[in-house]
């Protein structure tokens, strides 16, 4: 088999990549080790920055998004029994949308199909080869036969692929805590957003659907969910989230997972022909919601430059590629590592630090410059 763009991966990024290189004429495989029902049904973030729809929308692939997400214009930041709200839209004239990750790739994968270019589910040992020569491989095996699939370049958006050692430089950051989150069959019992600082840890109120909320808590990086019945869950909740006059709405739990914390970042995002984009590039903690953004961010600027190469066969588009990527990049790591260093109890953090957080939460919801950096880091930067 032979194409123009491989692509391992069948997230956001490598789907999205896939659609905008379509747009621009060039061809594609797409390659992904899970079946299409688990990649459809996985629960994943749910908060897309006012470029991410924009992109979406002026693709072709936001039909449905424009239909079913929910426009939000601001977000609560809540600690010491208080609710702030920051004001997205007056700080910075942008909102976000709510609507699943889940939801948008299966928008691009309908989409995909609809092209008739190829897309290949559970395919197995995927490796790339040759990626310092101009004709890098990707061998797989896929409905037991092996395939070797020859490109001009290759994208690789899901964990990294094999680059020799010593070629990339990694940067990261563990936390010692993680979030455990539910669907709920409950309608949202906020408006916006909450984000609460407690004593007993962090807890997040966001939701999917005017039916399905969904919600977190802090808990350790390897809790065990059968610790966790639905009830002591709500508990949890309640006491997080609850202020006086606002009770929390409960309904059955749908489904129920712990999400690891991490940050990494790998420099740079390219080895010869082979790009990284997405989640094989960084990973961000999830407080905040950048994961899904950034892995857009990221093949917006992928299926540029390699358009322009297409166009005029000049590399040195495809040069900057990294770099340019690389400094929104490094924004959402700040902004990831500092809303959750904000917002979370350590295990071991002293009452200074409780104290710093809560400075840090009085300064971000009643200075208003520093309410519109919050704000502006949220909705998304205009970078690279
Ligand atoms: C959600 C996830 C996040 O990480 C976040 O910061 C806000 C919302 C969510 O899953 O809805």
């Amino acid at each position: 088999m032979r194409t123009q763009v491989g692509i391992v991966g069948a997230g956001p990024a490598g789907l999205t990549l896939a659609h905008l290189l379509h747009l621009e004429r060039i061809d594609s495989v797409v390659l992904e080790d899970r079946s299409r029902e688990y990649v459809e049904a996985r629960i994943r973030a749910g908060v897309l920055e006012q470029g991410t729809a924009d992109l979406l929308r002026e693709a072709g692939v936001g039909e449905r998004m424009h239909r079913e997400g929910i426009v939000h214009e601001g977000v609560y930041l809540q600690f010491d029994g208080e609710r702030h709200r920051i004001d997205f839209d007056a700080l910075t004239g942008k909102a976000i949308v709510i609507y699943g990750q889940t939801e948008v790739v299966k928008d691009l994968i309908e989409a995909r199909l609809a092209t008739g270019r190829p897309l290949l589910f559970e395919v197995e040992d995927v490796s790339v080869h040759d990626v310092e020569s101009d004709r890098p491989e990707i061998r797989f095996r896929h409905d037991g036969v092996e395939q070797r699939l020859e490109c001009d370049v290759i994208a690789g958006c899901v964990c990294r692929p094999s680059i020799p050692a010593g070629v990339l430089r990694e940067f990261s950051r563990e936390y010692p805590y993680g979030w455990l989150g539910i669907l709920a069959a409950a309608p949202p019992s906020s408006d916006e957003l909450v984000y609460a600082h407690h004593d007993r840890g962090f807890a997040l109120l966001s939701l999917r659907t005017p039916e399905l909320g969904r919600l977190y808590v802090q808990c350790r990086p390897d809790e065990d969910l059968d610790e966790w019945p639905d009830e002591r869950i709500w508990e949890e909740l309640h006491a997080r989230l609850g202020l006086t006059g606002w009770t929390l709405t409960e309904g059955p739990v749908l489904e129920k997972g712990v999400t690891g914390m991490r940050s990494h970042v790998v420099e740079p995002m390219r080895h010869g022909n082979l790009f990284l984009a997405g989640d094989a590039a960084h990973i961000v903690p999830p407080t905040g919601a950048k994961g899904l953004n950034l892995a857009i961010a990221d093949v917006r600027v992928l299926a540029e430059v390699l358009a322009d190469w297409y166009r005029t066969g000049r590399r040195d588009t495809l040069d900057g590629y990294s770099q340019r990527c690389l400094r929104r990049v490094w924004r959402c790591e700040h902004f990831s590592w500092w809303m959750t260093s904000m917002l979370h109890r350590s295990p071991d953090a002293d009452l200074f630090e409780l104290k710093l957080q809560l400075s840090q939460l009085r300064y971000v919801t009643s200075s208003e410059p520093a309410m519109r950096s919050l704000a502006e880091n949220y909705v998304g930067l205009e970078l690279a």
